[in-house]
């Protein structure tokens, strides 16, 4: 009874006293759940997020916001490019930042808070498998491209480090993702070097700016974005633990890009170089209308702008020399130094902007039948973890070849782009090349020599299917011993254990 009393008050200072609607029949432990929900949501903060949620969502409604006029492309010099760059100055880059993290200096950060909900799976997609030969999922190949980078800096440096995995995860993702890690036996790493914490969530809004009741005893929530990320290091004191192991720079990045590359040497090694706070990877975009983000300048700071935020002719605008003009594809990749870190998650997180979505919210109508709207119905606020760029001193971009470094798992397969099918394809094509590289005849299932055609569109499958697993080679290296001249019947899984056989 007291409890009642004390959320309706509470409730009634926020405007949100129809939360409570279904109450007198509620079961004892549904009220609790309810309470208990309800009590961490300050009434004030309720009051002005449903009232904020209301406004973004009005303003979005009557003018969507364009940027053209004000937008422009990241200068060269803050812009470092893979494809413009000498191998002497890669392997400058690749040396300092293997050195970093030879030093215990460089700590990974995944964002997999998301629910998935193009992909249409009901699990984290990290644990999603693509359907290689391996049948690895997105995290398996990660954790193992950690265990390999960590083995490249101890080579070179005579080390024994560690690159720690911070893992921001969601209500959604949590459990299921500690225990996938944990039927994994963590895939070879030491679990005190994966750190799982939690985002925070906020209260879907409809748009009579009232929360939502997704059933009788529940308010429907939604993860606050890849920008609560800032919040979520803060009260998760995980800017602590980054301190207590010494770490000086983050690279954080987005859970369905198959192709990524875990603390980049070569990234890291030129932020660190040009002695940047924040950095930002990027690919030329595919094509204008290509549904990426672009990181430029907006009034002078940089920001990325999402492509529902420019007009078809500013995307299409191009160079002289035929480029576009607006080309930095945001992957979701960053570089942040620990000291930005601290200075957003202390200081600067507040002036963070939220990101209206509209969405279709499953809620429970006035007669408690729950109901699944066909369409929009609710406002969802998020902040997006590229929003810090503006608080940089030191800027950079740092743009990498897409067929090495991008290929995001998006979509179900009914899709054309960015599916299951097409992540495993870049993936197995990424891995002919290199073996091709290596020095490898591929046999057919006859014995026969599979021709090195190099006009086959990589919108198909690869000529021959060679995966060869994180464990031997990051970025292509060392093949040569297990590959070269040598005949190879397909599919080949070129692992730990054949390596033994090969070498
Ligand atoms: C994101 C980028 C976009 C970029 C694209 C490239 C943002 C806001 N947008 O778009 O500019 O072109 O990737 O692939 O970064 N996540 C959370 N918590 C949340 C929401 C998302 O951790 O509350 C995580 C997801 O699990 C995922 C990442 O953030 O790992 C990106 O989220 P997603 O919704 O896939 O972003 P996109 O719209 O694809």
């Amino acid at each position: 009874m007291e409890a009642e009393v004390g959320v309706r008050r509470r409730l009634q200072d926020a405007g949100q006293e129809q939360l409570l609607r279904f109450w007198p029949e509620l079961s004892p432990v549904e009220r609790e759940a309810l309470v208990g929900e309800l009590l961490l949501m300050e009434p004030r903060e309720l009051r002005d997020h449903c009232r904020r949620a209301l406004e973004a969502y009005n303003q979005e409604s009557s003018s969507p916001q364009r940027l053209d006029q004000r937008m422009r492309p990241v200068p060269p010099e803050f812009l470092g490019r893979v494809s413009r760059s000498d191998p002497g100055e890669l392997g400058r880059w690749e040396q300092e930042g293997l050195h970093q993290i030879s030093q215990n200096k460089v700590a990974v950060l995944l964002l997999a808070g998301g629910q998935g909900t193009r992909l249409g799976v009901t699990y984290p997609k990290g644990m999603y498998n693509v359907g290689l030969p391996s049948k690895k999922t997105l995290y398996q190949i990660q954790a193992e491209r950690i265990l390999r980078v960590q083995k490249l800096a101890d080579e070179r440096y005579s080390t024994k480090c560690t690159v720690p995995w911070y893992i921001m995860t969601s209500e959604f993702t949590l459990s299921p993702t500690q225990k996938f890690f944990e039927d994994h036996d963590y895939f070879g790493l030491d679990r005190s070097n994966v750190i799982m914490f939690e985002q925070g969530m906020l209260p879907a809004v409809g748009f009579d700016g009232k929360a939502i009741l997704e059933r009788k005893d529940k308010v429907a929530m939604a993860p606050d974005g890849n920008g609560g990320l800032y919040r979520a290091l803060s009260d998760n004191q995980i800017l602590e633990d980054m301190e207590g192991r010494g770490i000086s720079y983050v690279q954080v990045y987005c859970v369905d890009n198959i192709l990524v590359k875990m603390a980049d040497p070569v990234f890291v090694g030129f932020c660190v170089s040009r002695g940047a706070d924040c950095g930002a990877k990027v690919v030329e975009k595919a094509y204008p209308a290509e549904p990426v983000g672009v990181v430029c300048q907006v009034d002078g700071i940089y920001q990325v702008v999402e492509y529902s935020e420019i007009s078809p002719e500013t995307a299409e605008k191009r160079n002289p020399d035929g480029s576009l003009t607006y080309n930095a594809g945001n992957i979701c990749n960053h570089f942040f130094s620990l000291d930005f870190l601290k200075n957003v998650a202390t200081t600067l997180e507040p002036c963070l902007g939220y990101h209206v979505a509209i969405k279709k919210v499953p809620y429970v109508d006035e007669e408690g039948n729950l109901v699944k709207p066909v369409r929009p119905n609710g406002i969802k606020m998020e902040k997006f973890v590229f929003d810090v760029f503006q608080f940089a001193k030191n800027f950079v971009a740092f743009e990498v070849l897409r067929e090495e470094e991008f290929s995001p798992l998006k979509n179900a397969d009914t899709a054309d782009k960015d599916t299951p099918t097409t992540a495993r394809r870049s993936l197995l094509w990424q891995h002919y090349r290199w073996a091709r590289k290596a020095g490898t005849r591929f046999l057919d299932d006859n014995g026969c020599r599979v021709p090195e055609n190099d006009s086959i569109s990589e919108s198909d499958d690869p000529p021959a299917v060679c995966e060869i697993s994180p464990l031997v080679s990051y970025f292509g290296e060392g093949l040569e011993i297990y590959l070269k001249n040598k005949d190879i019947s397909t599919p080949f899984i070129l692992d730990e254990n054949t390596k033994e056989c090969e070498a």
